[in-house]
């Protein structure tokens, strides 16, 4: 049985072809394995930053391609089309972390009602919540409209979760406003949304050809497009969190704030313009936000169950705003898939816009 896979050059990243691979027939599949479609999946900057860290984070060995070449993960949903594992029926949906592929073999661990693991040897070097699959066959919040949210942004907004969490338990670090970069990314606008909600004056910094759509999402106090960051007022203490990663842009920031920059946290890459060796910059030093840190943090204070709770009644608050934040833009085939890929990486992708493909 043949699988079609869609490819990118690791060292350039503008270069990708669609490839066809072998899969085994469905009476061959060793015990235990299943065999997926893969039916749909998200594409957004997120996924242009697994490629770009693809050797440094491992991501580039949970889906295999050819040598010098990379299969990016991306998040969206499977059809269990054959199965070999007593407890997991054909036709079942998954959701999780999937190849830009046709076909998925999986190799299932840990199977319980709610999910499974890939047991695969090969995808053991990574954290555990990339091989992780949720069984969602029959389940309202994972079908149709509210399944397209579910891929395009929950992986986003559990970021966003959890650096509004870790902020507002650090009061702040005394900011009396936050800064987020790449403004129009969703998941500067969750974190935006969750900010927002508590009172904390949010500062959107964006593009000059975002700056209408930040401006309408109404989560952000204030919007500053890059070019005008210098003409911010500097009386009182600010906070940054970078989805951007532009290097010009945080120096630039802290030179102009100097000690007022009570917090720096680097999230993102979407602009790709990190400078190798950075300067010493005045105000707290910018770090990497680590999602994981956080979370074990929390599991271990909340305990069982907690994290889901609060990240559930956050996302039952967020999820109803984006009926008029995004348009979902579906689209199948090779083709489509390739545009859907270069547009992104190539910053053509309107913000309004959610991209949902298939091969
Ligand atoms: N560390 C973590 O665990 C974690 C978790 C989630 C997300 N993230 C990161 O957060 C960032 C945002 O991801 P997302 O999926 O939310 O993004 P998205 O919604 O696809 O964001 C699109 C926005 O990013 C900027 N952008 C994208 N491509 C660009 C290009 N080629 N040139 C210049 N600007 C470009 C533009 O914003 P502006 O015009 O407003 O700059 C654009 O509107 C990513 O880097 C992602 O990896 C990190």
């Amino acid at each position: 049985m043949q699988a079609t896979d869609f490819v990118v050059a690791r060292n350039d990243l503008q270069q990708c072809k669609v490839i066809e691979t072998q899969l085994p027939d469905a009476a061959a599949l060793p015990d235990e394995a299943l065999l997926v479609k893969v039916t749909r999946f998200a594409f957004t900057a997120n996924n242009i930053t697994y490629a770009v860290m693809g050797d440094a984070l491992k991501y580039w060995q949970l889906f295999p391609a050819p040598k010098d070449f990379g299969n990016i993960p991306v998040w969206g949903f499977g059809e269990v089309i054959a199965s070999k594992h007593p407890g997991v029926a054909k036709g079942e949906t998954l959701f999780g972390y999937f190849p830009m592929s046709t076909h998925l073999v999986i190799e299932a661990a840990d199977v319980s009602k709610r999910g499974l693991r890939d047991g695969a040897a090969h995808r053991q070097g990574v954290a555990p919540v990339y091989n992780v699959y949720a069984r969602v066959s029959g389940d309202p919040a994972f079908e149709g409209k509210q399944g397209d949210y579910q891929a395009l942004l929950r992986p986003l907004f559990m970021l966003s979760f959890l650096v509004d969490d870790f902020l507002a338990e650090n009061e702040f670090y005394g900011a009396k406003s936050v800064m987020l970069s790449s403004a129009s990314s969703k998941t500067a606008y969750g974190l935006a949304h969750l900010v927002h909600a508590r009172g904390t004056k949010v500062i959107g910094l964006t593009s000059a050809g975002n700056t209408e759509f930040v401006k309408s999402l109404g989560c952000y106090d204030d919007v500053v497009t890059y070019d005008r960051v210098n003409s911010m007022p500097t009386g009182q203490p600010v906070a940054y969190v970078d989805m951007a990663g532009n290097s010009s842009l945080r120096e630039q920031l802290h030179r102009h704030f100097g000690e007022q920059m009570k917090y720096s946290g680097r999230v993102g890459l979407t602009h790709r313009s990190t400078a190798a060796d950075e300067p010493e910059l005045p105000g707290a030093r910018p770090n990497w936000f680590f999602a994981p840190d956080q979370i074990r943090k929390r599991a271990k204070e909340w305990g069982p169950g907690g994290v889901d709770k609060r990240f559930g009644a956050a996302w039952s608050g967020f999820a109803p705003k984006l009926d008029q934040w995004m348009k979902v833009s579906e689209s199948h085939g090779p083709a489509a898939v390739q545009r859907g890929y270069l547009d992104t990486l190539n910053g053509r992708v309107p913000p309004d816009q959610g991209l949902i493909l298939s091969l």
